[in-house]
């Protein structure tokens, strides 16, 4: 039997094929230029076929985003909190993972724990998709890297600045620089950095990583500047978070510091004032909405990767 194809980690696929799912995202997304937005695609792929989303926490971009991109690809989906489920009666993720790949093509959760994800992609005979955890974001970066090539570049050429926490999106960044080739910056205080074995084992396998705790220096020269939220789902300590990460927002003077032509990327939701300034996020850097836009089309292309 072929083996599952499951999207859990960058860090995991190889780099051709993430590179045929990024062009596969570009491709689909100009081929249904001019059609409704719950219009079918031509070819209508997965007609007949059923995502499962479950999750753990709240969402907005992913629950759509991935909602509309199966009734795009000819399918549909059903989607769920843990609360709705057994699952959060204390039903084990072993026995739903089996019981939903009965009912299921293919299964996508938004998971508290890393772990509940990889037991969920153990236990299940159809692909298990990852939606967020609290250890990384594959989705995200796809559709921001397909947003940063529509921007006309390439992305081996690129300097892309991680500015604040160093938490589950930006180890996606890291796991896929080596993959895209970008030169990725960190710029995180000390606490907050990436998990060091997760830097470690991407740049053994080739990624190009910089550090520095300065975000000034971090971003000089830099063609992507890049934030997130200073408290992420789940975090516990809001009130210590805002004070350790105060000097990282993202800044007109940090975008000064980057190239004129600098792209601002934010996965969203946002907190104008707190990790990025109102100017820099509503100003004429700033590329968010095309980036939360691209996750319906990168998502597009993972889902056909891993049903293909
Ligand atoms: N960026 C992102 O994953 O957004 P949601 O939490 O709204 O899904
Ligand atoms: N780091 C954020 C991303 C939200 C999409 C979180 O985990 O809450």
């Amino acid at each position: 039997m072929a083996q599952i194809k499951h999207f859990l980690s960058l860090a995991d696929i190889p780099a051709s094929e993430l590179r045929s799912i990024l062009d596969e995202a570009h491709r689909r997304k100009r081929a249904r230029s001019g059609f409704p937005k719950g219009g079918v695609d031509a070819d209508a792929p997965f007609s007949g076929e059923t995502l499962a989303m479950i999750f753990e926490k709240s969402s907005t971009r992913t629950r759509f985003s991935f909602d509309m991109a199966m009734r795009q690809l000819g399918g549909t989906s059903i989607t769920a909190t843990s609360n709705d489920m057994q699952l959060g009666r204390g039903e084990t993720v072993e026995d739903t993972a089996k019981v939903l790949s009965r009912f299921v093509d293919g299964i996508m959760l938004r998971a508290n724990a890393h772990a509940t994800l990889v037991s969920l992609a153990h236990n299940a005979s159809v692909p298990v998709i990852n939606g967020l955890t609290d250890y990384n974001h594959p989705c995200q970066i796809m559709a921001d890297l397909q947003t940063l090539e529509e921007t006309g570049g390439d992305l081996s050429d690129m300097t892309l600045t991680w500015v604040g926490d160093g938490n589950n999106v930006a180890v996606s960044f890291v796991n896929a620089a080596a993959k895209f080739g970008y030169k990725l910056r960190l710029s995180c205080p000390d606490g907050y950095t990436v998990p060091g074995q997760t830097v470690e084992a991407a740049r053994q396998s080739g990624a190009k990583i910089e550090t520095t705790a300065d975000p000034l220096k971090a971003c000089k020269n830099s063609d992507v500047v890049i934030a997130d939220t200073w408290v992420s789902m789940g975090d516990t300590d809001a009130d210590k978070r805002m004070t350790d990460l105060a000097d990282y927002q993202v800044t007109d003077a940090l975008m000064r510091a980057a190239n004129p032509s600098a792209t601002f990327l934010h996965c969203l939701p946002a907190h104008r004032g707190e990790e990025v300034a109102a100017s820099v996020i509503d100003g004429p850097q700033s590329r968010v909405f095309d980036e939360a836009e691209n996750r319906l089309h990168a998502q597009k292309a993972i889902i056909a990767w891993c049903f293909n």
